[in-house]
């Protein structure tokens, strides 16, 4: 078969380790999918900085935009971030194409997810995004393909590498909270902006993405109770620790008999719970249904390999697809099929 063709938009902390992956591991690659994985296109600001990628041969676009419209390309990942701008058209341009997409956009998929998912799902083509939600751990392929026909109670967990690494490191090495976001946005864990992470954002967008393949209901990010981890001080957590919790920022959505319920706040869980126990960067998803019972992912939540895992396993996804064979819903039923969200009373 022919090669697949991607273009790569952002060559950042997940965009250059994506294309460190693909050029190292490219024959294993070969032989899992049938076909060749080749990085035909990349755009990103900076040409010249060494990012340990090989780009001989790549053709190179000053602009995402520019890399939508013309690139001769099977597949766009966007890793720019931003729920509008150069993110929002870029996909757009490339869904209006017939190409795949792949994406890490939380913010986004949490504002124009349904919008996108209908143009993916008139066009024929896959729009995939595991790693827009908990990094590596694969929790969109689980509710979208491998739980179909359960029904979910609630769905809850550490959605935020950043915030947990801070909570934990303060914790248990007394750092200050601006030491920790400091040492989190050097690894590449947070956001552009950190305030994302901290205020509790990057978790509700997170969240409602989760609750729209839970539920079957629209995504609605702004139906959120949201309240961050900036006013968390050392004394709460070690007052939280002398009481048997630790505090965590949990992102829950439940149903209930008015309606689905959702929030992110600081919570204070026990500390013999195993979500207590998950420190660091890593992320934590429990998804609570009829079918299955209880299930619980732990795993890496941020940072360049693992959310660089989530994304090869969407496009190897796409390298494996059949033409003409049936898609996944990009929401887990098709969009125009999602149900009203109704705010819980
Ligand atoms: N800033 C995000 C986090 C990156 O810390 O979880 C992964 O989505």
């Amino acid at each position: 078969a022919d090669a697949l063709k991607i273009g790569i938009a952002g060559l950042g902390t997940v965009g250059a380790s994506l294309a460190r992956i693909l050029q190292t591991r490219a024959d294993a690659l070969t032989v899992s999918c049938g076909r060749a994985i080749s990085i035909a296109a990349v755009s990103a600001r900076d040409r010249s900085r060494d990012r340990g990628i090989d780009l001989s041969g790549i053709e190179w676009f000053a602009t995402p935009m520019e890399l939508a419209e013309k690139a001769d390309i099977d597949v766009f990942v966007e890793l720019i971030g931003g729920a509008e701008g150069a993110a929002d058209q870029s996909v757009r341009v490339a869904l209006s194409r017939g190409l795949h997409v792949v994406t890490a956009n939380k913010a986004l998929l949490a504002r124009h997810g349904v919008e996108l998912a209908k143009m993916a799902e008139d066009k024929g083509v896959l729009l995939n995004y595991e790693a827009a939600v908990a990094g590596g751990i694969p929790v969109i392929k689980t509710l979208r393909e491998s739980l179909t026909g359960n029904q979910f109670s609630r769905i809850y967990g550490i959605m935020n590498g950043t915030c947990n690494y801070i909570l934990t490191r303060m914790e248990k090495e007394g750092l200050s909270f601006a030491e920790c976001l400091t040492e989190a946005q050097r690894l590449g864990y947070a956001e552009a902006d950190p305030s994302f992470d901290i205020d509790g954002n990057d978790t509700a967008h997170k969240l409602s993405i989760l609750t729209t393949l839970a539920f079957g209901s629209q995504i609605a990010a702004d139906d959120i109770y949201l309240e961050g981890i900036s006013n968390i001080s050392i004394d709460d957590i070690h007052a939280a620790r002398d009481l048997g919790y630790r505090i965590k920022l949990l992102g829950v959505a439940q149903k209930t008999a008015t309606g689905i319920e959702q929030r992110v706040h600081p919570t204070m869980v026990p500390l013999d719970s195993v979500i207590a126990q998950v420190d660091g960067v890593t992320n934590a998803v429990a998804l609570e249904s009829d079918i299955l019972g209880e299930l619980l992912m732990v795993g890496p939540g941020a940072g360049g390999n693992a959310t660089a895992s989530a994304v090869l396993g969407d496009i190897t996804d796409i390298a494996k697809s059949r033409p003409g064979a049936q898609k996944v819903p990009v929401l887990g039923r098709p969009a125009h099929l999602l149900e009203p969200y109704v705010q819980a009373e």
